[in-house]
């Protein structure tokens, strides 16, 4: 009973799949099934057009070239190299492998700032010694081809260019650290209105400079910190606005950034010295929730054996 039972549901299963008699196919006929086949094809094909549509418009207006939101980019970062984790410099002079992560990524950053890496006069134009005002290379666009990028002498960095000294100072524990602000593609930055700014940076003003200047994080590392050596293009601790605008990948792609070389000379041993580094400019602005934008911290711990 119960096995005949089951075998009549099975074989209305069966009917319900293909129903020989009415020609039926779950329940519905061939041309049923074609009219719903038709409609989703058409149904999936207007939606991939609209969706091919609006992606084509969008790409004609956004420029391969130019950020076509730069408004909403945020305010450049301030950062430096060796790029460390944590953001501490810990070593101790007479170690010279304690020091050796920090050389080598010191070295690998310069590399592309060495003269032998700037002689191609196709590529690179030289923009004077001294800091100057911006210099505008035309649209954004590659009509011209690639646009040229201004050299930047790795001996400007003096003590801190690895030239003389390839340890940059870290074997004397008078470590150099290299301060760049992050690219953005057509970003002026504007120097710095005179008033706000620390005496020392007031001493070297110049009004086509980003000064770049380092001070104690806290008030009690003050007598720590020791003397701090500033160099750069032209003898100035800042970025020239010579190297501005940047053009990006496409068209500059062997931009250099400016670089400020900052050697702390005379810093105290055996203790955590906070430093903060900050670039001063009318558009370079400071924020409490990105500890890297227009400055950054940095731990000194050098020991003394
Ligand atoms: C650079 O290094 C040389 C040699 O160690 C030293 O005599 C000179 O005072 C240093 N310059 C600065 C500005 O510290
Ligand atoms: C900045 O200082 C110079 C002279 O030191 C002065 O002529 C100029 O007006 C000052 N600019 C501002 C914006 O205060
Ligand atoms: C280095 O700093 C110490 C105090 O921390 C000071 O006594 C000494 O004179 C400084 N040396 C130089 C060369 O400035």
């Amino acid at each position: 009973m119960a096995r005949g039972k089951a075998k009549d549901g099975d074989g209305n299963w069966k009917k319900f799949i293909w129903n020989s008699e009415k020609k039926e196919l779950l329940g519905r006929t061939g041309g049923s099934w074609f009219k719903i086949l038709l409609f989703y094809v058409i149904f999936y094909g207007c939606l991939a057009g609209i969706f091919i549509g609006t992606i084509q418009v969008m790409l004609l207006t956004v420029s391969e070239f130019e950020p076509k939101y730069q408004d909403r980019v945020a305010p450049p970062g301030l950062t430096q190299v060796p790029q460390v984790q944590k953001t501490e410099i810990s070593f101790t002079a007479s170690d010279s492998k304690s020091y050796e992560p920090y050389v080598k990524n010191l070295e690998k950053f310069l590399k592309d700032y060495s003269a032998d890496q700037q002689t191609e006069n196709i590529v690179f134009q030289d923009c004077g010694d001294m800091p100057t005002d911006y210099k505008d290379r035309g649209p954004y666009s590659d009509t011209q081809g690639q646009k040229k990028v201004c050299k930047f002498k790795r001996e400007w960095l003096e003590n801190c260019s690895g030239i003389q000294d390839p340890t940059f100072g870290y074997k004397d524990g008078k470590p150099c650290i290299l301060v760049k602000l992050n690219r953005i593609i057509g970003f002026k930055p504007k120097a710095p209105a005179n008033e706000s700014l620390p005496a020392e940076v007031m001493a070297k003003y110049n009004p086509y400079l980003i000064p770049v200047h380092c001070a104690p994080k806290r008030d009690e590392d003050a007598d720590k910190i020791g003397t701090v050596e500033y160099y750069g293009m032209g003898g100035y601790s800042g970025f020239a606005l010579q190297y501005y605008p940047y053009y990006g990948k496409l068209l500059q792609p062997r931009y250099l950034q400016p670089l400020v070389a900052v050697q702390f000379t005379n810093l105290t041993y055996d203790v955590e010295v906070r430093v903060e580094c900050r670039a001063y400019g009318q558009n370079i602005q400071y924020s409490d929730k990105d500890r890297f934008q227009g400055r950054f911290d940095i731990k000194f711990d050098i020991r003394s054996s």
